[in-house]
């Protein structure tokens, strides 16, 4: 991997006859506030305290009715958490969708490289991002939700993303650079799916157990491939010291090994996706043999 270099003057080691003046300066003009950073730590205390919360969830009008409804049992003990948490994960997958599309612009723009993603891969978990809007879209509505709503933590989770956005959207930064913010918003989505799948085991519905769950090894792919390829552009191993060819071949086989554990479960899966006309089974393989 190419460093550009050569103008940076950021490091005060370039001019260090200037060191001395700067302390100087900073002896000499002091902060004309009393006190200090105790302060500040105060006044956010109290801020918290006396504040409003970041966002609150929008008046249910499915919760309103979801004491009538077979939703209360799909949603558990938590309805409110759950249906802040899938929107959440909306929101987040919606902006993974604009996320590849920068990163299908950087790879036009700056080239691929060896053992880095094709434009055709950037595509491919684009659209894998876009199926799980629009999946769990469908689940919110199902549910008595409003998959338009921003929820309290779809907002935190945005705020938490603008970094990665701001990365991948400035045209300085490099393919190689981009991919550094993807693997970030792939680590949180990885995250955070485990925990949509254990909401959705813990309130007991297969149904939605099982789209979680797929939508969770999918993302586990993502994250596989973006490893790799970075490591790939730093010519090292990827992470778990797994040589980057194999690291795609090694994720397979643990989660073919774990579906095999799931046993029973795993084969109930199989047939309930064959009676509901098996849509997405040809996208899976083809992901399995890329
Ligand atoms: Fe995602
Ligand atoms: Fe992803």
């Amino acid at each position: 991997m190419k460093m550009p270099g050569g103008s940076n003057r950021t490091g005060a080691a370039l001019a260090p006859h200037h060191i001395d003046a700067m302390l100087e300066a900073g002896r000499e003009f002091p902060p004309n506030s009393r006190g200090d950073e105790s302060e500040i730590a105060r006044v956010r205390v109290r801020y918290a305290k006396g504040g409003e919360p970041i966002g609150t969830m929008p008046p249910p009008p499915g919760v309103k009715e979801l004491a009538k409804t077979a939703a209360k049992a799909v949603l558990g003990k938590q309805p409110l958490l759950f249906l802040d948490k899938l929107g959440e994960r909306l929101a987040f997958e919606r902006s993974g969708v604009r996320l590849y599309q920068a990163l299908v612009s950087k790879r036009e723009a700056y080239g691929g490289f060896s053992g880095g993603p094709s434009r055709t891969d950037l595509e491919h978990l684009l659209a894998e991002e876009r199926e799980h809007f629009h999946m769990l879209a469908a689940v919110v509505e199902q549910l008595g939700g409003d998959p338009t709503a921003v929820t309290p933590s779809a907002d935190v989770h945005a705020t938490l993303s603008k970094g990665i956005v701001a990365v991948l959207t400035d045209p300085r930064t490099s393919l190689v650079q981009s991919l550094e913010g993807i693997l970030l918003a792939e680590l949180a989505d990885n995250e955070c799916w485990t925990a949509l799948v254990a909401l959705a085991r813990e309130a007991g519905d297969d149904d939605l157990t099982t789209k979680f769950e797929d939508a969770e090894g999918t993302e586990r792919e993502h994250l596989t491939r973006v490893r790799t390829w970075i490591a790939a552009a730093q010519s090292r191993t990827a992470a778990g010291g797994v040589p980057f060819p194999q690291a795609i071949a090694s994720e397979m086989r643990s989660r073919s090994q774990r579906s095999s554990a799931d046993g029973s479960r795993a084969s109930g899966r199989r047939t309930a996706r064959a009676r509901a006309g098996g849509r997405g089974r040809g996208k899976r393989k083809t992901r399995r043999v890329r």
